[in-house]
């Protein structure tokens, strides 16, 4: 529905809807990317007990710096990070918002490569910032070449390269990562929301992170770790690119809820990402079974696959959703995007897209 016209709002962002995908009760969710496998009793019992402990203190504002869960979070990455190169927020959402609240903005420019994450042009948009889209090839994959002259035209305060790239799942190999921070003349960002995921071999922008001060990886736990619901995503940087974001951040901007919660689950990390090494192997059948029905199929690093092509793709989104399964209308005009569900889920899906496709 358009905001009547007595609405003040910016004139900017008149005429536009809020971000999201559709929630629909009692379908199987294959839509968001999410795990489909929820936290065990045993974790779920440790994080209300962390949580209780934090009600304790509810008339205390929380730790500002969120010292401990940012220490947590290093410790889980490796690469002998610490805490004060580590920043969290409510998802990785936050985390990009804030940094284009403290590297992009009025005058400025962020640069990525379409079809990517939808909500990039939003937080551009919302701080000001004018966006760019490049292009990614045919098969997904980000042309250097092509990239670096984009690069030297626009010369953009803020680069975002997703690896691997919602909603195609592409991963990017390093040489482009490092090509890209050498001739950007401002801050890389790699998203690596599904980094968890990525096949063997592929590799993450955190082996190159010492090499470049101006480039940053960001990470969350919505996905591999199972906590969609507990709002944690993360960054890694140099210190003083995480004391730039610190000026942007709201004050106490993580509740003391969430920083308990997210710290119990990487203390149970070891059990919660048990299910990503079956999420993998799912992710390829289900690829491998798309190929064999002869749809086109984007190679995944991530837990969904992009397939395709449908000259109705909305009539097949319907279709599914008519039979109980939700996935995602998303990606380059005839994609469909499916997030890697439990075995019985998939099945479901199987079944139903043959039901509607044939
Ligand atoms: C590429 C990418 N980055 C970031 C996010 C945001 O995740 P969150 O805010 O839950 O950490 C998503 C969510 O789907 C995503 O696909």
């Amino acid at each position: 529905m358009p905001l009547p016209s007595w609405v003040p709002i910016r004139e900017d962002l008149r005429g536009f809807e809020p971000y999201g995908a559709p929630q629909i009760p009692d379908v199987i969710n294959l839509n968001v990317n999410e795990n489909p496998y929820g936290p065990s009793d045993g974790v779920a019992a440790d994080i209300a007990e962390a949580v209780r402990l934090a009600a304790t203190t509810l008339n205390r504002y929380p730790d500002r710096e969120a010292l401990v869960l940012r220490a947590g979070l290093a410790d889980y990455l490796g690469h002998d990070l610490t805490a004060e190169r580590v920043w969290a927020a409510n998802g990785s959402n936050e985390v990009m918002l804030q940094i284009l609240q403290a590297f992009g903005g009025p005058g400025r420019t962020a640069l990525s490569f379409a079809p990517t994450y939808s909500m990039y042009p939003e937080y551009a948009r919302d701080t000001h910032t004018r966006w760019v889209a490049g292009r990614r090839e045919q098969d997904f994959s980000v042309d250097l070449e092509r990239a670096l002259a984009l690069i030297e035209v626009e010369q953009p305060d803020v680069v975002l390269l997703t690896s691997p790239n919602n909603p195609t799942g592409t991963a990017l190999p390093l040489e482009t990562v490092r090509a890209v921070v050498e001739a950007a003349p401002g801050v890389v960002v790699v998203d690596e929301a599904y980094a968890e995921f990525r096949r063997q071999g592929t590799p993450s922008a955190l082996d190159v992170l010492d090499e470049f001060p101006r480039l940053l990886v960001t990470r969350t736990m919505s996905k591999a770790f199972a906590l969609a619901g507990g709002r944690l995503g993360y960054v890694a940087a140099d210190a003083a690119i995480i004391d730039a974001l610190r000026i942007v951040r709201l004050p106490y901007h993580l509740s003391a809820v969430t920083q308990a919660a997210a710290s119990a689950a990487l203390r149970h990390r070891d059990e919660l990402l048990a299910r990503v090494d079956e999420l993998r192997a799912t992710r390829d059948d289900l690829a491998a079974w798309l190929k064999e029905q002869g749809f086109e199929v984007a190679d995944s690093d991530a837990n969904f696959v992009l397939f395709g092509r449908f000259d109705d793709r909305h009539a097949i989104w319907q279709g599914l959703v008519d039979r109980g399964v939700l996935i995602r209308e998303t990606g380059p005009d005839g994609w469909l995007r499916v997030s890697v569900g439990t075995p019985d889920e998939m099945q479901a899906f199987y079944t139903s897209l043959l039901e509607v496709t044939r």
